[in-house]
């Protein structure tokens, strides 16, 4: 399962890395800074669109992990981790933070940094992970 579609969009100073199977469609990102993020434009991000320090704000908002960053002095393109946390979205999935090991029904493992969204719906193609169902079926709870 490592072989996820991620795209990489760099400047001078960071690598954004976009993960589009991880994302659940919250627009935090294009609502809150659509200079950057903009789903109608192609590319969809303009890392050009404001300095570093605002796109890396915007990004720690990200709440699925769909949008993380590395600073290109990491030669290893290490994403950053942080302590783990759940927390429960209301009407969405279940946000696990930090850098944990998932295996799947089948015993595949992967491993996920940084936020990573579980299914609570049901509905998710992508299971266990959150793939923005829920939106769509308009899930309570
Ligand atoms: S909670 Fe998002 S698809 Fe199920």
């Amino acid at each position: 399962m490592e072989d996820e579609i991620t795209k990489h969009y760099k400047n001078q100073d960071i690598t954004v890395i976009w993960k589009p199977k991880v994302c659940i469609h919250s627009a935090v990102c294009f609502k809150g800074l659509p200079r950057v993020f903009n789903p109608k434009k192609k590319p969809w991000v303009n890392i050009e669109g404001s300095s570093t320090e605002v796109i890396i704000a915007q990004i720690d908002q990200c709440p699925s992990g769909a949008l993380s960053y590395v600073h290109n002095s990491n030669e290893e393109l290490e994403e950053e981790t942080i302590k783990t946390k759940m927390e429960v979205l209301q009407n969405g999935p279940l946000l696990v933070y930090g850098t944990i090991e998932v295996k799947d029904k089948e015993g595949n493992k992967t491993l996920k940094n940084k936020t990573t969204a579980f299914c609570r719906c049901g509905h998710s193609e992508n299971k266990p992970f959150c793939d923005g169902s829920h939106i769509k079926k308009e899930f309570v709870g």
